[in-house]
């Protein structure tokens, strides 16, 4: 077969990210190979998010401009992956037929084989290049995912938990994310079906991988130089594995199925019996991988937080004190519609505690928390929406992301609630949600002036990647800047530039007046982007006599006083 080039688009959470590392680890041992333009590419794959209507709308303006060079070169290769393809089927395809590939989440270890298919059917197919046998080869390519999907689960968790163990690992860092970061899962699905939301239909219920195949693969990403893990999962804290019901195939001991157990809201009474809680796992990490300096994890559900996790991110001075979780609504009985499980009250309460256990700013240590909030959930009232903005106030999180609803076929809301908001409320709503949190988060930001903390450096900051790329000396793929060249495998060493940490792609609009470089060409210091333990972007400017240090900062911890507090990072220098 000859190489073929394979453009990757991902597009929703951190899971996705994993997911499209984990395929293209999959796609390249078998030869592929990756190109960074869709037109240089002769096999296209998105893999798709459908939490919102918006996010299946960029995919599908992608597959419009996929139409239409496919029109011109019927050769090219189109698949959808990940929640959009499960959540529209074969509807997907019946409404844009240039889709070749349709792949869900849980069917991730069969696109190699669904790949191959393609490609083999529609090479065989051009030499004729008979239309009717075109979309023949369409059908080939879709059978097998679709045969897929009605599969039983457990089969289909045994393969995925394959693909998992065998992640190809690189000090490069993964696809798309950063040297020396690197994200593990640990609970696939979810089971909580908030009124909402498609992920428990897209990635099917919660399970939960063995604690030896976690730490195994933290300890591989270490050896490889990682030295930043995040956890993952749609409840990460939810996360629980009993040795004692263990089923083990082909001596691999498989995923368990999340089930509903005692405990929760304080400490775990199984504790040490046979048990691996989720304060139990973090702990395991910790004091078995010494070489991961910051373990994260992302999202917490806010109901199954006992004082034991608390008290482990505590003791253990390499967990970080950052917790993502989601509030959606500061309304009792939007709470209870959206099938969250909790009061307003109960989510303070645990912020609260949450604070007292960890909220350290004298040692450099404070908490860091953020949020997620739904605006213009049916029924949403006035009064509803101004007990949101009470809760903002009061959880003073760190960043919050705030989505209007958008109604999601086959959800319950969907079915059985009416999407009564109209369109300006939620605009509205959202845009003063906006405001508010941008105060807060200033004032959040405000506080850590002057401290002292740890950093993990990310890379160059946007402003320099842009600066380097306009540069007169600038090369290729390769940003060389102040004798420096930034790159890591022909990628430039750019930072993310949301508050929320998650990398996103390094966009390069046109410089400003005071960011072109000057005719003169002395030599000047560098800007690299780095981050606290709580997720917090740190713009770190480093002197022209010091800018060679910055390749060998990047990936690592760095000691850094914050001096300056700005509207969507801090500042800081560096002090050792
Ligand atoms: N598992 C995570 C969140 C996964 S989805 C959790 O429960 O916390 C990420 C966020 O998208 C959610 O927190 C919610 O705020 C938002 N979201 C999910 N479904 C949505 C919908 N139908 N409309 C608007 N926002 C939605
Ligand atoms: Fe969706 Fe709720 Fe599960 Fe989060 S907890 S993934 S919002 S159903
Ligand atoms: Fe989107 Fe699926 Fe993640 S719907 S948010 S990609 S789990």
């Amino acid at each position: 077969m000859p190489a073929r080039s394979v453009y990757l688009e991902t597009f929703g959470c951190q899971m996705n990210e994993l997911d499209s590392e984990l395929v293209a680890g999959q796609l390249r041992a078998l030869g592929y190979r990756f190109v960074g333009e869709p037109d240089a590419a002769d096999v296209i794959l998105y893999n798709t998010c459908s939490v919102r209507e918006h996010a299946e709308q960029k995919v599908w303006s992608r597959l419009g401009l996929d139409r239409l060079r496919k029109e011109r070169e019927p050769h090219v290769v189109v698949g959808v992956l990940g929640c959009m393809a499960e959540r529209d089927g074969e509807d997907l395809i019946r409404r844009m037929p240039v889709v070749d590939i349709l792949c869900g989440p849980g069917e991730l270890d069969k696109l190699p084989a669904l790949l191959d298919n393609a490609v083999r059917t529609r090479d065989s197919l051009q030499a004729d290049a008979d239309a009717e046998g075109a979309k023949s080869a369409r059908q080939v390519a879709l059978q097998g995912s679709t045969s897929r999907r009605s599969g039983t689960l457990a089969a289909a968790q045994d393969t995925l938990e394959m693909l998992d163990l065998s992640r190809a690992v690189s000090p490069a860092g993964g696809e798309g994310g950063h040297r020396g970061s690197a994200y593990v899962r640990i609970t696939r699905g979810c089971n909580k079906f908030c009124t909402y939301c498609v992920v428990p239909f897209t990635r099917g219920a919660e399970v939960h991988r063995p604690p030896d195949h976690i730490v195994d693969e933290c300890r591989k990403l270490a050896d490889a130089g990682v030295i930043e893990v995040t956890l993952l999962g749609q409840t990460v804290n939810h996360y629980r594995f009993e040795h004692g019901a263990a089923v083990t195939v082909n001596g691999i001991v498989q995923p368990q199925k999340g089930r509903a157990y005692a405990g929760g809201h304080r400490a775990d009474p199984y504790r040490g019996t046979g048990v691996t809680t989720f304060a139990d796992l973090l702990a395991r990490i910790h004091d078995e991988v010494p070489a991961i300096r910051r373990l994260r994890f992302v999202t917490s559900y806010p109901r199954d937080f006992g004082d034991d996790v608390l008290q482990v991110i505590r003791d253990h001075p390499r967990i970080c004190r950052y917790l993502h979780v989601p509030a959606q609504s500061g309304s009792n009985a939007q709470l209870k519609a959206m099938n969250r499980g909790y009061t307003v009250e109960e989510y303070l309460e645990f912020l609260d505690r949450a604070r007292a256990f960890l909220h350290q700013p004298e040692i450099g240590r404070p908490l860091a928390v953020a949020g997620d909030i739904i605006v213009g959930f049916p029924g949403e009232s006035d009064a509803d929406f101004l007990a949101t903005a009470r809760l903002l106030e009061r959880a003073r999180y760190k960043n919050c992301f705030i989505f209007k609803y958008s109604p999601r076929p086959g959800t319950v809301a969907y079915d059985k609630l009416p999407d009564d908001v109209p369109e300006a409320v939620k605009r509205r709503r959202n845009n003063e949600l906006l405001a508010l949190q941008q105060r807060i988060s200033a004032e959040v930001g405000a506080e850590y002036v002057g401290m002292e903390l740890d950093v993990f450096v990310e890379g160059l900051s946007r402003r320099e990647v842009k600066r380097a790329a306009r540069a007169p000396h600038a090369r290729g793929n390769g940003h060389a800047h102040a004798g420096v060249a930034l790159t890591i495998g022909g990628r430039p060493l750019g930072a993310p530039e949301t508050l929320h940490g998650t990398p996103s792609a390094c966009a390069m609009p046109p410089l400003s007046e005071d960011e072109a470089p000057r005719p003169d060409a002395a030599p000047r210091g560098v800007q690299v982007s780095a981050r606290t333990d709580g997720d917090l972007i740190v713009h770190v400017d480093l002197p022209a006599d010091r800018a060679a240090r910055a390749e060998s900062l990047v990936g690592r911890v760095a000691r850094c006083r914050i001096t300056e507090s700005r509207q969507l990072s801090l500042v800081g220098e560096l002090l050792d």
